[in-house]
C-alpha cells in the first residue's frame, strides 16, 4: 500500500520486487556445480536485508532524470558485493559472529572455506553485473570496494579493535568512511552513471559521504540499543569486541545528534542534486533525497 508518509519507503517497495527478480536472474542455480557454493550465494542473498545499496542507486538514477531500467542491474551488483563484504565480515577471523539477517551466517550454515569462497564469487560477479553500466562505473565499484575503500576500512576498523590507543574522532571518521560510506557513495554514483548522466556530480558523492556517515554511527548505535530479533544480527557484539565506535567515543546521545547533524546537511543537498528537473519530477526527487536522509537515523534495522 502506498503511503505519503515515506516517500523513500514507497520508492523501495515499489523497486524491490524487479530487484529480486534481477538478483534471481543473474545468481547461478543452487543446482549449478558446484553446488555447495551455489548454495551458500543464494543462502547468503535470500531472503537477504534491506536492499538499501541496490535502491540508492536508482533513486540516484531517478533524481539525475535518469532511465532506471539501465540502472537496474548494475544496481543489482552492489547488493552482491554488499552481502560478500557482509559473509566475510562475520568470518571468525574477522568480526566472528553467527547471526546474519536473522538466521545463521554463511560461514555457520555452511563452513569457513565454503562463505570465503561464495564471497569471492559475489565479489566477481557483482563486476560483471555493474559492467553493464560500462567503463565509468566497474571505475567507481573498483575504487570504493578496494583497500583505499571498503577494504581499507576493514582493516582499520580490526586494527582499531581493543588496541589500548586513546579513542580518536578523526580515526573513526576515516574508518566509517571507508567501510561503509565508500560502497554507499558509489551506490549513487554508479546509479546515476548508469542511469546515463554524464554529469560531474560532485553533490552526490557529497550526499553519499553524509548518507554513509550516519547510516554507520546509527549502525553503531542499534547495536547497543537494538534486539536480535529487529537487527536479524546479535546486538552487542563491538562492545563485546571493544570496537572503536561512536558510542564508545561519545556517548549515545552525542552519537545520535551527531547523526541527526549530518542526515540534515545531507538533506539540503537535495535542491543541487535535482536542480536539472521540474514539476512533479523535482518535487520528487527532493521529497526523496530528503526522506531517505531521515530514514538513516530513524531505521530500527
Ligand atoms: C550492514 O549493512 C553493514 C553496514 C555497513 C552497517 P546493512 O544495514 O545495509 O545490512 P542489510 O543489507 O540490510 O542486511
Ligand atoms: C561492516 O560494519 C561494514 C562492512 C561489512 C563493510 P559492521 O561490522 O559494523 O557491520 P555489522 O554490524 O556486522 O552489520
Ligand atoms: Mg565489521
Ligand atoms: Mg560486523
Ligand atoms: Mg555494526
Amino acid at each position: 500500500m502506498s503511503s505519503q508518509a515515506s516517500p523513500f519507503e514507497d520508492f523501495a517497495g515499489k523497486w524491490r520486487p524487479r530487484i529480486e527478480a534481477e538478483l534471481e536472474g543473474i545468481l547461478p542455480l543452487a543446482e549449478c556445480a558446484p553446488r555447495s557454493l551455489h548454495g551458500a550465494m543464494r543462502y547468503a542473498m535470500f531472503p537477504g536485508g534491506k536492499r538499501l545499496r541496490p535502491v540508492l542507486a536508482l533513486m540516484a538514477a531517478q533524481v539525475t532524470g535518469g532511465d532506471l531500467s539501465a540502472a537496474l542491474r548494475p544496481a543489482a551488483g552492489l547488493e552482491l558485493l554488499h552481502t560478500y563484504s557482509l559473509i566475510h565480515d562475520d568470518l571468525p577471523c574477522m568480526d566472528d559472529d553467527e547471526l546474519r539477517r536473522g538466521r545463521a551466517t554463511c560461514h555457520i550454515a555452511f563452513d569457513e572455506a565454503t562463505a570465503l569462497l561464495a564471497g569471492d564469487a559475489l565479489l566477481t560477479l557483482a563486476f560483471e553485473a555493474v559492467a553493464s553500466g560500462g567503463g565509468q562505473a566497474v571505475s567507481a565499484l573498483a575504487r570504493a570496494a578496494g583497500s583505499l575503500g571498503m577494504v581499507g576500512g576493514q582493516v582499520a576498523d580490526l586494527e582499531a579493535e581493543g588496541d589500548g590507543q586513546d579513542p580518536d574522532l578523526a580515526r573513526l571518521e576515516s574508518i566509517h568512511d571507508r567501510k561503509t560510506g565508500a560502497l554507499i557513495t558509489a551506490s549513487l554514483e554508479i546509479g546515476a552513471i548508469a542511469g546515463g548522466s554524464s554529469d560531474e556530480r560532485g553533490d552526490l558523492v557529497e550526499f553519499g559521504r553524509l548518507l554513509g556517515r550516519a547510516f554507520q554511527i546509527t549502525d553503531d548505535c542499534l547495536d547497543e540499543t537494538g534486539s536480535a530479533e529487529e537487527l536479524g544480527k546479535r546486538p552487542g557484539a563491538d562492545l563485546a569486541k571493544d570496537k572503536l565506535t561512536y558510542p564508545a567515543l561519545m556517548g549515545l546521545e552525542s552519537s545520535r545528534e551527531e547523526a541527526e547533524r549530518l542526515s540534515r546537511a545531507a538533506a539540503d543537498l537535495a535542491p543541487l542534486i535535482c536542480r536539472g528537473l521540474e514539476g512533479s519530477g523535482l518535487d520528487l526527487g527532493l521529497r526523496l533525497l530528503q526522506d531517505v536522509a531521515s530514514y538513516a537515523i530513524t531505521r530500527t534495522r
